[in-house]
């Protein structure tokens, strides 16, 4: 294969345990990394290590005022690098479960996760030869610096291009964690910072990334030309979308574009209401599900998501987001027609593949047959 950075139709690898999804596991510390992010780290367990893939996430599922709420946090370790597991939760805007986390997580806590999951991740292979750029911003720097770790250990002639844009100096995390792997792979790694309010004393870029800048960007880290460069993004809405279109001026095919949202959209969403009526036919579906070795027959009601409907009725379907972004409950229709609310989560080539979403996803006819995992 010429390519593949990401592999999006590959089966997802089993727990550890090859019988559960879920685990306990023991906080070993916390790092304030910023004012208003953390690091968690926990213990790999000894007797069952946890597998994972760069640009993974796992499911933290917490109780808060007697209702278990879960949310996807990427990891930022590399599991080539480090021992243990890490993520990182930066504070959202009276968000739930970021605020409890950063608030509440101290070492020796044990909090429930479900395995790692996400499909924002490659495989790194020693004799390969390829220029990561990488586009962050504010919180999603975490997946980045697992490949980042990653590459730059395993994949000797690989170089990679961090451009991480920031609120200002004090809100960048792994300031000092970047600056130690750009110096001990010097020539290897470029990381680049931008800031919306840059001090006087800045010696680097601040303001919208724009075409300028992105063409002086550009100027300043190796051109390796587009068969052996990968672009990648992680960041708030906004820069994506931004970043996507520049990419676009610069004549950067989507195919060699990933990325990973951490929240769900608001632009697309207001240009088109009429996704929201997707299943606007008034009928009663059945659906078949297939996990785990067990097959489920549910009635899904009109407005009703798969995976709302089967978790009423007990059956312990994976998930994480529940807006269409993760993919923790992607499965494949094998027959029927599935409408999804938001799309954005799945590749056009998933798509066509038969991946749908089960937590955005609504049964159109009267054969569908998923297949999860
Ligand atoms: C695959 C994936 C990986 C993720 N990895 C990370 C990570 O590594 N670190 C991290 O800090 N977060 C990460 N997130 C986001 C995280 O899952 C939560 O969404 C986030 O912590 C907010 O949860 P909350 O309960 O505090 O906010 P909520 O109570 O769910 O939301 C409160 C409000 O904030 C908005 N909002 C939610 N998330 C964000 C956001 N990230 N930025 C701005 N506004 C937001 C919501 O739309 C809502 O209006 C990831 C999300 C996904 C899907
Ligand atoms: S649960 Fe995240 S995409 Fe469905």
């Amino acid at each position: 294969m010429a390519f593949g950075f990401f592999k999006k139709g590959e089966k997802k690898e089993k727990a550890a345990s090859g019988s559960t999804h879920y685990f306990e596991l023991k906080v070993k510390e916390t790092v304030q990394e910023t004012k208003d992010a953390i690091s968690i780290v926990f213990e790999q367990p000894a007797n069952q290590p946890i597998s994972y893939k760069s640009g993974q996430f796992l499911t933290l599922i917490i109780a808060i005022n007697d209702k278990e709420v879960r949310r996807a946090y990427s990891l930022c370790s590399s599991p080539f690098v480090d021992a243990d597991l890490a993520v990182t939760v930066k504070r959202v805007e009276s968000g739930l479960v970021s605020n409890w986390l950063v608030d509440n997580v101290k070492a020796g806590d044990t909090l429930k996760i479900m395995e790692p999951m996400g499909h924002f991740t490659t495989e790194f292979e020693k004799g390969r030869k390829r220029h990561l750029v990488m586009f962050a911003g504010g919180s999603g720097i975490t997946p980045m610096l697992s490949h980042i770790k990653s590459v730059l250990t395993q994949e000797p002639e690989s170089i990679a291009s961090l451009i991480y844009c920031n609120r200002d100096i004090d809100s960048i995390i792994f300031k000092d964690e970047l600056a130690k792997w750009e110096t001990n792979y010097q020539g290897r790694l470029h990381v680049i910072h931008i800031l919306d309010n840059a001090p006087m004393n800045w010696q680097g870029y601040s303001g919208l990334l724009n075409p300028e800048l992105l063409k002086k960007l550009f100027e300043r880290i190796p051109a390796w030309g587009l068969d052996k460069t990968t672009y990648l993004m992680c960041g708030p809405e906004g820069m994506m979308k931004n970043v996507e279109t520049l990419l676009a001026q610069h004549s950067i095919p989507a195919e060699k574009i990933f990325k990973e949202s951490f929240v769900q959209g608001t632009i697309d969403k207001a240009k088109k209401p009429a996704a929201e009526t997707a299943f606007s036919e008034n009928k009663v579906r059945e659906v078949t599900i297939r996990y785990d070795g067990n097959e489920y027959k549910i009635m899904v009601e009109p407005k009703r998501t798969i995976l709302e409907t089967a978790l009423d009725q007990g059956i312990d379907l994976p998930f994480s987001c529940q807006s269409g972004l993760c993919t923790a409950c992607r499965g494949k229709a094998l027959s029927g027609t599935v409408k999804l609310d938001e799309e954005e989560g799945l590749s056009q080539a998933e798509r066509n593949e038969g991946y749908v979403l089960t937590c955005v996803g609504h049964p159109m006819t009267d054969d569908v047959v998923i297949e999860i995992g």
